[in-house]
């Protein structure tokens, strides 16, 4: 069994790299990426030499490449985790994020057309629903919601989910989606919330709040996100998507807290010594208010449940930025963007 994982070398996709291959030792993975500024070879460094595992550089959406790879390694599935993800990227350059989440998505599934594929899993976002009122804390989005986006990046992710579904009805692709709520964990790169606030607190650097850091975010840790794909991809029905959320929705500002407190807490300064780093900046435009997730259906259907309660996985994330700092100074001194040089280049 040969699966392609396409953005294996991010942040998600990473952690699922790591998942699947040390939990199918008897499966062929193939992690796909382009290397853009989002993904890290140093992430994927515990797999080098494990033979079920193989790393290929390339573009989801170079046509040309991607059909050559299919004749050649004829996968017998693919996990679609690459995309741009930065909702405050998508407002600098839109282009880009149609480019590589519409154009890439449709030119993977052409190939699996082409070549044949018992399973195309796209990984998609909760953020394709839009936003729901603060003050309405009984609405959550479940599956049978519309796609009602409001940045670019959420229209492209929204617009990719409508071709997979396309894709299937037209075309009798068996495919899945899963659209999950924000992650948080190792290996997430400090341009996100969570990992923003670990490495500016570490440094000492003031730490930027969007408005008045009322909005609100359901956080998963990422090794649940993993497992849930894990499920899905294995025992999902086709054509069918499935929300992943713990139900765990926390203010921006109140986040920020915890985090700065935990920092200051494990590397035993004083706690809340750091809560004058915070500083309200400028709005994000368009800023959606609050994403709540209703992960019912994967709960009762495949029986997924979250494992981690949150100031637990808070904990473990910020530890492991600690014991992991040189990954940090690698990706803040741009240092990481040399590995696949270094151990590729005479290959
Ligand atoms: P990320 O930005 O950390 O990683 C994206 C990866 O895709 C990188 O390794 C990058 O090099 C690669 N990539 C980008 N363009 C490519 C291209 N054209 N061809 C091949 N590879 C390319 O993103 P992430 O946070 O790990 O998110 C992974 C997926 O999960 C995305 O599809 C995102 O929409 C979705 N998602 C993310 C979250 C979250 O909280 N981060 C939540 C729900 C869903
Ligand atoms: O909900 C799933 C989505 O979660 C994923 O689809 C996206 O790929 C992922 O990036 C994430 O999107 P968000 O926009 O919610 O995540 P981000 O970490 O950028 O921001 C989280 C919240 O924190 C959001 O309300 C904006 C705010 N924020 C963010 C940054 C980077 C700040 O207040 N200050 C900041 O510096």
């Amino acid at each position: 069994m040969k699966t392609i994982v396409t953005g294996g070398a991010g942040f998600i996709g990473g952690n699922f790299m790591h998942f699947a291959v040390n939990n199918y030792p008897d499966e062929e993975w193939i992690c796909l990426d382009k290397l853009t500024y989002a993904g890290n070879l140093e992430t994927l460094e515990p797999l080098e030499g494990k033979k079920n595992y193989r790393f290929i550089k390339g573009d989801i959406a170079d046509r040309t490449f991607i059909f050559d790879l299919f004749r050649k390694e004829k996968p017998d599935r693919v996990i679609n985790f690459a995309a741009e993800s930065h909702v405050d990227r998508s407002l600098k350059d839109p282009e880009l994020f149609l480019r590589t989440n519409v154009l890439g998505t449709v030119c993977l599934m052409d190939a699996c057309r082409e070549f044949g594929i018992e399973r195309f899993h796209q990984v998609s976002t909760d953020e394709v629903y839009g936003d729901l009122p603060i003050e309405r804390t009984d609405l959550f989005f479940n599956e049978e919601n519309p796609i009602k986006t409001s940045s670019p990046y959420s229209s492209s992710k929204g617009s990719a989910d409508l071709f997979v579904l396309a894709y299937h009805r037209t075309f009798g692709l068996p495919v899945s989606i899963s659209r999950c709520s924000n992650n948080y964990g190792p290996y997430h790169f400090p341009e996100k919330l969570i990992p923003l606030v670990i490495s500016r607190a570490l440094a000492d650097e003031s730490i930027p709040v969007y408005g008045k850091g009322e909005n609100v975010r359901d956080w998963l840790y990422v090794e649940d996100h993993a497992r849930a794909i894990d499920m899905i991809f294995h025992n999902g029905k086709i054509a069918e998507t499935y929300n992943i959320g713990g139900f765990n929705e926390w203010k921006n500002i109140d986040i920020i807290k915890v985090v700065i407190n935990t920092v200051d807490r494990l590397l035993g300064r004083k706690e809340g010594e750091d809560m004058n780093l915070i500083t309200y900046v400028t709005d994000r435009k368009g800023h959606d208010m609050r994403y709540a997730i209703d992960s019912t259906k994967l709960q009762k259907e495949l029986g997924w449940e979250p494992s981690l309660q949150f100031e637990e996985g808070i904990e473990k994330t910020v530890r492991w930025y600690l014991d992991n700092h040189e990954w940090l100074d690698n990706v803040t001194s741009g240092d990481y963007l040399k590995y696949y040089e270094k151990m590729y280049s005479n290959r």
